[in-house]
């Protein structure tokens, strides 16, 4: 289903701080879905091609470096107008600027270190849902033979 769905990664700075649970708790509150979920360890390789839209960018090697420093949780998200809504919920990329009760407001460190990441658009939301994950490892809601 179109618009339906976002990816979400929990990000290393997140992980070491425990805030895996409470984080999912707030994505379920808020009526998401989790339809797909992994916890591994980013190598460099799949953050420079995960985030390769920034590779021009001065913050671009630092991202990298963080992002394949620890583990990370990735998962798509569904909900109807999933990217926007998440955006919504997540907050501004820098936290100094989030508002209150925004995931990055509550969990983030730094604009570098910001908890968490989501799709910005539903063409990036298929690109990186296909990131990381086969169809056989999704269980949508939209899909009648899981639900
Ligand atoms: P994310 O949503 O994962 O997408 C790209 C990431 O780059 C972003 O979150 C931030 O962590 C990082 N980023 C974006 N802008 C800046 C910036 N001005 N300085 C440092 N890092 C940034």
């Amino acid at each position: 289903m179109p618009g339906t769905k976002t990816l979400t990664i929990i990000k290393p700075g997140a992980v070491s701080h425990e805030y895996i649970g409470p984080i999912l708790k707030i994505i379920n509150d808020h009526g998401f879905h989790i339809s797909a979920m992994r916890l591994l360890r980013l190598t460099r390789k799949q953050v420079e091609n995960f985030y390769a839209v920034h590779n021009e960018k001065p913050f671009y090697n630092g991202l990298v470096e963080f992002m394949s420093s620890g583990p990370v949780v990735v998962a798509i998200l569904e909900k109807k107008n999933a990217v926007i809504e998440y955006r919504r919920l997540i907050g501004h990329t820098d936290p100094s600027k989030a508002e209150p009760g925004t995931i990055r407001k509550m969990f983030a460190e730094s604009v570098e270190r910001n908890a968490v990441h989501g799709s910005d658009s539903d063409e990036n939301a298929e690109f990186e849902c296909d990131f990381f994950f086969s169809r056989s490892e999704r269980f949508s809601l939209f899909d009648p033979l899981h639900f």
